[in-house]
């Protein structure tokens, strides 16, 4: 059956659907979700390429990383890594070929979470953003809940009841539409008690509080859905078929961390971290190739990683000590 077909018939049998039930089906049916249908979403015949997959690079800058808090920690025995959300598993690839002995254990949807905490490195890139969210709506009446209603043989959007405004919700005037942040928080508390010693880093799409409510930055939700390599925000087009993603509120998870009792560096860019890494040999280790032409193409990914995407993602480093 198509997924589609199914949501549909669940609406008709319960009237409207809040958002966020539509996005948990469409990405992860048991069956026919996006991440979880047999199609694979990433690469050249996908729908979009993550940091990881287009720039071997970022693997060995993250290596550079890992290397680094390991020393940091005075290298001790148990010292592992736990990717959360890590999808085809480039990212373990790419770090192996630089660290080969390093401890890995990658958790995806649906995968048990590791029985016992860790020391070492929570690493999640592009995770939070594929966690499915309440989209809502400021109203001149407070707050209202958006849910997804049958039109002709297609969906389309309906304001439903009234729900209690988050203290993490950006503060915004009525018309504008946000996403709730409370499953980025929850997978984000869950991670901080998961750690024993040690740091997590956060990549992904995301805003800072301030850039919603003062600078304006997405008046109507950041929602978004992926097909074909083209991004489309009719997030209610062909569920199953299309990924659809939300901007982490990273002030949100600023907050969550330090009332977790964690050290929180300031968010900065992709851009501003990748070259604070890079920096002490001018990125000489990412760089190295066995000829010039391999040793131009990683200088081109370099280059687009940190000016093609380096603004749009957002990097959130947490300690625990
Ligand atoms: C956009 S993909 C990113 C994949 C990978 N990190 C990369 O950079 O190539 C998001 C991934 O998060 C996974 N995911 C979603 N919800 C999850 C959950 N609750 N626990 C673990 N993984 C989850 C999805 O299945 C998917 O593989």
């Amino acid at each position: 059956m198509d997924l589609a077909q199914l949501i549909a018939d669940e609406i008709r049998a319960d009237g409207p659907m809040p958002f966020r039930r539509f996005m948990e089906l469409a990405l992860y049916h048991p069956r026919l979700g996006y991440y979880v249908s047999q199609r694979d979403p990433f690469g050249t015949s996908g729908d979009f390429y993550t940091n990881a997959q287009l720039q071997p690079v970022f693997g060995r800058l993250l290596a550079q990383q890992v290397d680094l808090w390991r020393q940091e920690l005075g290298c001790p025995e148990e010292f592992s890594v736990l990717e959360v959300g890590p999808g085809r598993g480039e990212i373990e690839t790419q770090v192996r070929e630089c660290i080969p002995e390093i401890d890995w254990t990658g958790v995806d949807y649906g995968d048990p979470w590791p029985g016992r905490p860790l020391t070492g490195v929570v690493l999640c890139n592009e995770f939070f953003d594929a966690l499915p969210v309440d989209s809502v709506e400021r109203t001149g009446d407070g707050w209202r809940l958006r849910g997804v209603e049958l039109r002709g043989n297609g969906f389309c959007w309906q304001t439903l009841g009234p729900v209690r405004a988050d203290d993490a919700w950006p503060d915004v005037q009525p018309g504008r539409r946000i996403e709730s942040c409370d499953s980025q928080v929850a997978a984000l508390r869950r991670i901080c008690e998961t750690l024993r010693r040690g740091w997590i880093l956060v990549i992904d799409y995301g805003y800072a509080r301030t850039e919603i409510e003062r600078a304006g930055r997405f008046p109507d939700g950041s929602l978004m859905g992926y097909s074909r390599h083209r991004a489309d925000p009719d997030v209610l087009l062909e569920p199953g078929r299309r990924d659809i993603t939300a901007h982490v509120n990273f002030s949100a998870l600023e907050d969550a961390a330090r009332e977790a009792g964690l050290e929180v560096t300031p968010v900065t860019s992709q851009q501003s971290y990748l070259l604070g890494l890079g920096e002490p040999d001018s990125f000489a280790r990412a760089l190295e190739a066995e000829s010039e032409r391999a040793a131009t193409l990683l200088r081109m990914q370099l280059k687009t990683l940190i000016f093609g995407l380096g603004e749009t993602f957002r990097v959130l480093v947490l300690r625990k000590r």
